[in-house]
């Protein structure tokens, strides 16, 4: 009966310890509503934005609230490059791009949300853009191989991902010789940026972050009306 007891218990010890570790994160108790309870570096993550979230995505005051034209303007795109919009919701910064990577380049449109590739794959086939390539990810993982992306972006993103240690060192892998990321987060330093709070980012915490999984910063881009690119390399 003893060693049944043992036996049960060694087992569960054995199943415990095959459970994937979250050696990075805190999950505390008490926290803010719109955020997970999942801490990285002192941050709560945010709950992810569901295909519910298109309409806001697709507002038309975004143009004069974002300013969309400048951050493609300090992406730096050339003809035939491969750009991975990671978290691409319903594409509106992939069809920005595409015409700018022109037939040799391609867009790489990723999330985790399959409701949303599928509003991009519909659109892409309705214009005749075939430059514009849907990809499924996962949470831990952006689905992309390795040394194949000029550039990596995430607009209003990387403060949704549920692991992004884990996410951020299979984009290192995934960036070719030269390539970037770019992160653009509403600015958390600015009281008067109208956006709930774990849905912000400071410059600092980003700078923390990033450096953590191996990237090393390039520089940061203060002129768009409320969000900052903060753009990287690997260290
Ligand atoms: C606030 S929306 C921004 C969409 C788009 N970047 C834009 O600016 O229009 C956040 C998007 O990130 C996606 N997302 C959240 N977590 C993700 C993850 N781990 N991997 C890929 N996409 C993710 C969501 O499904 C959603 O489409």
């Amino acid at each position: 009966m003893k060693a049944a007891f043992l036996a049960a218990l060694l087992a569960l010890g054995l199943a415990v310890h095959a459970e994937p570790l979250d050696e990075h994160y805190e999950f505390r108790a008490v926290h803010d509503a719109d955020g997970i309870g999942k801490f990285y570096l002192g941050r709560e993550i945010a709950r992810v934005m569901g295909p519910g979230g298109i309409p806001w995505l697709e507002r038309p005051e975004r143009e004069t609230e974002e300013q969309p034209q400048l951050v493609i303007d300090a992406f730096e795109i050339e003809p035939g490059q491969t750009i991975a919009d990671l978290g691409a919701g319903s594409g509106y910064y992939s069809f920005r791009i595409a015409p700018l990577v022109g037939p040799a380049g391609k867009v790489l449109a990723i999330d985790i949300e399959p409701a949303m590739l599928e509003v991009i794959a519909q659109r892409a086939r309705r214009e005749h853009i075939a430059n514009v390539t849907t990809v499924r990810c996962s949470a831990r993982d952006p689905n992309l191989a390795p040394q194949s992306v000029d550039l990596l972006f995430m607009v209003d993103v990387y403060h949704e991902l549920e692991y992004p240690f884990e996410v951020m060192t299979k984009v290192r892998a995934a960036l070719r010789p030269g390539g970037r990321v770019a992160l653009i987060e509403y600015r958390a330093e600015d009281p008067a940026v109208p956006i709930k709070p774990v849905h912000k980012m400071s410059e600092r915490q980003v700078r923390r972050e990033m450096q953590a999984a191996g990237f090393r910063h390039v520089k940061t881009v203060r002129t768009l009306p409320l969000q900052h690119l903060i753009l990287f390399e690997r260290s």
